[in-house]
């Protein structure tokens, strides 16, 4: 296995605080604020009611019964208990999804660009990771794309729409598309919705729970607390699948981790069903670093930038600025890293080269400094 590159921009950064350097960090892959107090409020609350035992592997009822509300709610879309599980983050949710589905030899659709963690499980399951590039369409998969990449062997395909690092969103009209096809091949699908709630209008809000049933017959969604409610570390997520599927899935989790952490579990509870004012104000913070990131990052000549409707990255192109010593994208983020202290993450990483990942998930302090210094970086290899 692939050691985690964007872990390794994080320890590269660390390395240059420890000598005193004033860093400026776009490589975070985790919100920078806090947990909501009603939430940590919650788990305190739990920890105190003796909830600290083991639960269901698959989570509490209150948990997995405030998870099938949100999806009534908000998509409309019906799930029973038996269909729904909690994880230990939405990783474990994916972990679980690909190693009772794949076989050593079963060829697994992934476009191009990819959150880093998705070649890698289905390697680790024996399956064959099979590349769409979707450069062409500017990184918004479509169905074209798909079609062409079917194989006798393709066993399944991994959506992630807002997309980790490319920021793009599939609309939902191509998304239903998609899905036809992979129903009418009978691929089995897994969306990872990670980034469910971080979508920008005019794009839309869309999960793949909200297509009629026959579509979902295939479809296993995975989904975090991680980035909706600031709780990377608490590691909450959540798989909704076919019960026979999800019976599988819990028959690993049973026998690995068991259930995900008790008071977590509580927190998470609250985080769905308490007040969601927090995330409101989350968004709009985020809306407001994205316009500018975006305007600014299109005035640097050179550098061209697609619209991410989604999640907290921006994915420009530096192709423009390879030529001599400058052969890479990871030449570029470390001579950006060495010489202007700021970290960014090589678009190569997720399997595009030419690329790099800017998150925003940081202060509009930072993000004015940083492009400060990634335009005097850029000036000088102009020079
Ligand atoms: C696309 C994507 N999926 C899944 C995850 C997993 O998040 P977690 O395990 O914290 O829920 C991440 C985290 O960075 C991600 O970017």
């Amino acid at each position: 296995m692939q050691a985690s590159s964007t872990l390794a921009a994080m320890q590269a950064a660390e390395a240059l605080r420890a000598e005193g350097a004033d860093v400026v960090d776009f490589g975070a892959g985790e919100p920078d604020f806090d947990t909501p107090q009603n939430v940590k409020d919650a788990a305190a609350a739990a920890m105190q009611a003796g909830k600290t035992k083991y639960t269901a592997t698959g989570g509490t009822r209150e948990l997995q019964q405030a998870i099938i509300d949100f999806y009534a709610q908000a998509f409309g879309a019906r799930f029973e208990r038996g269909e729904v599980m909690a994880t230990s983050g939405g990783k474990q949710a994916i972990f679980n999804a690909v190693v009772t589905l794949i076989n050593p030899g079963d060829e697994v659709l992934i476009a191009k660009p990819y959150w880093v963690t998705f070649p890698e499980v289905v390697i680790f399951a024996g399956g064959i990771p099979v590349f769409i590039e979707t450069e062409d369409t500017g990184f918004v998969l479509s169905v074209e794309q798909v079609a062409a990449a079917i194989t006798p062997r393709t066993k399944l395909i991994i959506l992630n729409s807002p997309c980790n690092p490319s920021g793009r969103v599939i609309p939902p009209a191509e998304f239903q598309k998609i899905m036809e096809l992979l129903h009418d091949r009978g691929i089995y699908v897994i969306t990872d919705e990670c980034y469910l709630r971080f979508v920008y209008p005019p794009a839309e809000v869309f999960s793949a729970a909200s297509l009629p049933a026959e579509l979902r017959s295939k479809l296993c969604v995975a989904g975090s607390f991680s980035k909706t409610y600031a709780m990377t570390g608490w590691r909450v997520g959540y798989a909704l699948a076919p019960r026979e599927w999800t019976r599988q899935m819990l028959t690993v989790q049973g026998h690995s981790t068991s259930n995900t952490n008790s008071i977590a579990q509580a927190a998470a509870v609250e985080a769905l069903t308490g007040p969601q004012e927090s995330v409101g104000e989350m968004l709009a913070e985020y809306t407001k670093r994205r316009a500018w990131l975006l305007n600014a990052l299109r005035q640097i000549p050179g550098l061209s930038c697609n619209e991410p409707e989604g999640a907290f990255y921006a994915f420009p192109s530096v192709q423009s600025f390879l030529q001599g010593e400058l052969k890479t994208s990871a030449d570029f983020a470390s001579r950006l890293l060495r010489e202007e202290h700021t970290v960014v993450t090589d678009g190569a990483a997720f399997g595009a080269e030419g690329y790099l990942r800017i998150s925003y998930a940081t202060s509009m302090e930072q993000l004015t400094e940083g492009i400060t210094r990634i335009s005097r970086f850029v000036e000088r290899l102009r020079d």
